[in-house]
């Protein structure tokens, strides 16, 4: 079968990659790109576990078409850290004991990351709903919950830090 050119970029980086017509996303990242972060469970949509963003849409990467991609720009748990500074969601999780054997945990971290930009102020039960597709087998939910809300309260102090900086250097002429 031939194969498809794709030209895409993925954690803000261009890249192109074949790929047979019916592969997913989900098969190119971890194999093609060996960004192995992004993990498979049920590979039927229902775990979550494949969490990836596609145009800053949350996504389930074992149910796009790799060939959906062109163009398109994706985002991994890969792109989540800031080389080696980890995100708060990261750290979020490991200071709240939220993962055991971490399958689950790239797609929450991903998707606590994409819950939190379209909504920076999440109730508890706002945060669980938004979650629910993301499912876990052995932590449970209430350590993983602790860490996405404690996440969310650290970056919205640090949005407000960083805002009132802004604000006194430009009292200041910007000086
Ligand atoms: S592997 Fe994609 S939702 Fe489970
Ligand atoms: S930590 Fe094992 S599935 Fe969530």
């Amino acid at each position: 079968m031939a194969k498809v050119h794709i030209a895409t970029s993925v954690n803000g980086e261009a890249v192109e990659f074949l790929c047979n017509p019916s592969d997913t996303l989900l098969d190119v990242l971890r194999n093609e790109l060996q960004l192995t972060g992004t993990k498979e469970g049920c590979s039927s949509g229902d775990c979550g576990a494949c969490s990836i963003t596609l145009d800053e849409r949350l996504v389930c990467s074992c149910l796009v078409l790799a060939a959906e991609a062109e163009g398109s720009e994706i985002g991994t748990i890969e792109g989540v850290a800031d080389k080696e500074q980890l995100h708060i969601i990261q750290q979020k999780f490991l200071e709240h004991a939220a993962l055991q054997c971490g399958i689950c945990t790239p797609g929450l971290v991903v998707s606590t990351q994409a819950m939190l930009k379209e909504m920076p102020n999440p109730t508890e039960q706002q945060a669980r709903l938004f979650l629910a597709g993301n499912l876990c087998r052995c932590t449970g939910y209430d350590k993983i919950i602790r860490a996405v809300m404690d996440a969310a309260e650290t970056m919205r102090a640090s949005d407000n830090a960083n805002k009132n900086a802004s604000v006194s250097t430009s009292d200041r002429g910007g000086l």
